[in-house]
């Protein structure tokens, strides 16, 4: 297989497929056993300052094309999670910290007590009060909040970003004002399934975020109106089920990609994706400078 290592927002990647945060990033064996498939990179599950239980049950809601989750967060505070970040860190792949918090000082002091190799700050969980893309939606908050990680820290800092509002253009530039070295695009949307027999909503928290085929080609639009406004890299992350999901991503301006619904499938995903996209390269002819952002140039 042709080599698709390069440097991502910061980071050596062996191949610019990385695990999305919150799926089997809770522990660090399951983000060693990512990084032992393959993965070229992992991304823990979120956590913040304090312990947090999540949100009542049902969490979870599965679709034909994706699934709607409203887990609230749960974690057991940055405290208890430096040990799981270690376990991943033995693995042979960088371990992305996937952090949250209310505000810049706390996201500044969950980021300063955590070793990892990169940060990202989840800017845009839809469906925890007060945090995520309650916050993660005004570009002023993004800026601040990227600004003052960076300044706490050595390592690589990604911004995920919400796509709940009218123009992702304006927080991807916060964040790249604020110092990012990359932005993820995207994170869920806000959704809801309600029983027909009863009336109630199905969620305990009675709405949640979508993830997996449905969203794809909402990030995909994300990604190339991201791509078309940033000089920093945007790693691009919704509905990736496969090779040919990741090259239209990279098509959209994505220098990687990070899967998460589609490990539902296994931990064979990582390497697959990679030798698809090497594979289309091959019978193309391009290298991956050429396919990043073609879509862009194709309609320039
Ligand atoms: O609730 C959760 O852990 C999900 C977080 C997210 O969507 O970012």
């Amino acid at each position: 297989m042709r080599s698709l290592s390069g440097n991502v927002g910061g980071l050596d990647l062996q191949i610019p497929v990385i695990l999305a945060a919150g799926i089997l990033g809770t522990t660090g064996a399951s983000l060693r056993r990512a990084a032992l498939a393959g993965a070229g990179a992992v991304v823990t599950k979120s956590v913040g300052l304090l312990p947090r239980d999540g949100h009542p049950g049902p969490t979870v809601v599965v679709l034909e094309d994706g699934l709607i989750n409203a887990m609230g967060l749960p974690n057991p505070s940055f405290r208890g999670f430096q040990e799981e970040i270690d376990v991943g860190r033995t693995g042979p792949a960088p371990v992305v910290a996937s952090i949250f918090g209310s505000g810049s000082e706390e996201f500044a002091e969950v980021a300063r007590s955590l070793k990892a190799d990169a940060f990202e700050l989840n800017l845009s969980c839809p469906h925890a009060e007060g945090l995520g893309a309650e916050i993660g939606c005004q570009p002023d908050n993004v800026e601040q909040i990227t600004r003052a990680v960076k300044r706490s820290v050595d390592v690589p800092v990604w911004v995920k970003l919400t796509p709940n509002v009218s123009d992702i253009r304006a927080l991807g530039l916060a964040a790249q004002e604020g110092g990012a070295d990359a932005v993820v695009a995207i994170n869920t949307l806000r959704a809801m399934a309600i029983d027909i027999q009863s009336g109630y909503p199905i969620l305990g928290n009675s709405f949640g975020g979508l993830s997996g085929p449905a969203i794809k080609p909402v990030a995909v639009k994300a990604v190339y109106d991201l791509s078309g406004v940033l000089e920093i890299p945007v790693i691009g992350v919704g509905g990736i089920s496969d090779w040919q999901d990741a090259v239209e991503m990279m098509m959209a301006g994505a220098s990687a990609v990070q899967v998460g619904t589609a490990l539902m499938g296994g931990y064979g995903v990582f390497q697959e994706i990679a030798r698809g996209i090497a594979s289309h390269l091959d019978r193309k002819g391009w290298t991956m400078e050429e396919l990043v952002g073609l879509a862009r140039r194709r309609v320039a």
